[in-house]
């Protein structure tokens, strides 16, 4: 089953630097591009592996940086706002993009524009339970209109500990981040601290990026970021993803928005399994950064 659902994937992405792309969106040389993009000191990239709460940090920036949306751009919808760098589908020019830019990736931190690497420029880094990542990402498969095979659940769980999924292997990514961040100007936040507490999760975005909001803007980006309010709102859901990419009458976006739900979902056996992985590739990083993953 395994070499099945392989035999589907590997004609949907192309392994490069050692991550696996989604060829439908991006290419090798649009990869390599990145590297040499400049940067400009006002810049924020907002860097997640897959499923980690991308595009609800996408709507607290978004909104951060244009207040509220009152300043006459209500109708532009977050991909436009924070456009992906690697996956660069509307064609952005870069170069002439006005500032301040926010823009949104998923790349690992060796493929990254170089000029961060002096700390220009700000990333913002989410993360979140690698468990419920996998859960989440299981669903996102199923909307994929090209992927004509469908992966079981335990398949898909050796696929995701190998790093055979899009974006290749969550451990590496957030090793290979967290590692470095030394080298970079980097906010982490995590899913679930966004969770427990939304007002002071936006708060600590305000004070990275330098950004004073009074009390009811901040009011403002807080409702407006709900997972209830992000799901009701065309410009934030991402239901405008076109239909050749994202089959969204077989899922949404905006799933479940929960803690906890691999608990709905994975067995105790392959709770424990993961629970060794994790402990093998993550248990020498300090543990204020990661999870209780019970
Ligand atoms: P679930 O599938 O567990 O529901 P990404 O944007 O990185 O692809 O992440 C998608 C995950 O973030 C989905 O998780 C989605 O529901 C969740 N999400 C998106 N907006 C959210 C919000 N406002 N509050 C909580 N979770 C949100």
């Amino acid at each position: 089953m395994e070499t099945d659902a392989l035999e589907a994937l590997n004609s949907l992405w192309f392994e490069h630097k050692g991550i696996y792309f989604d060829a439908s969106i991006t290419s090798p040389e649009m990869i390599d591009s990145v590297k040499h993009m400049e940067i400009r000191d006002s810049d924020v990239f907002l860097v997640t592996y897959p499923k980690s709460g991308t595009i609800w940090t996408q709507q607290i920036l978004s909104l951060i940086f244009n207040e509220g949306h009152r300043n006459g751009t209500e109708s532009i919808d977050n991909w436009t706002r924070m456009p992906w760098i690697e996956a660069n589908v509307r064609n952005v020019d870069f170069k002439t993009h006005p500032s301040p830019r926010t823009l949104t990736t998923h790349l690992p931190y060796y493929l990254m524009p170089r000029e961060l690497r002096i700390r220009m420029g700000k990333i913002i880094y989410v993360c979140r339970n690698p468990k419920d990542v996998m859960v989440s990402y299981y669903h996102f498969y199923k909307m994929n209109p090209k992927l004509k095979y469908e992966i079981n659940w335990e398949t898909f769980i050796n696929l995701f500990i190998s790093g055979r999924v899009f974006i290749g292997s969550w451990f590496d990514h957030v090793r290979g981040w967290y590692t470095h961040k030394e080298d970079f100007n980097i906010l982490f936040l995590t899913y679930e601290e966004m969770k427990k507490d939304l007002r002071s999760a936006v708060l600590k975005i305000c004070k990275f990026v330098d950004i004073n909001l009074d009390e009811k803007a901040i009011d403002t980006v807080v409702q407006r970021s709900t997972f209830k309010n992000m799901k009701d709102d065309p410009l934030s859901n991402y239901s405008f993803v076109p239909k050749d990419l994202l089959d969204q009458s077989k899922g949404n976006f905006l799933r479940k928005g929960i803690v906890g739900d691999w608990k709905n979902i994975m067995t105790v056996a392959q709770s424990e399994m993961f629970d060794k992985v994790f402990k093998e590739k993550m248990g020498d990083l300090p543990t204020t950064f990661l999870w209780d993953l019970d």
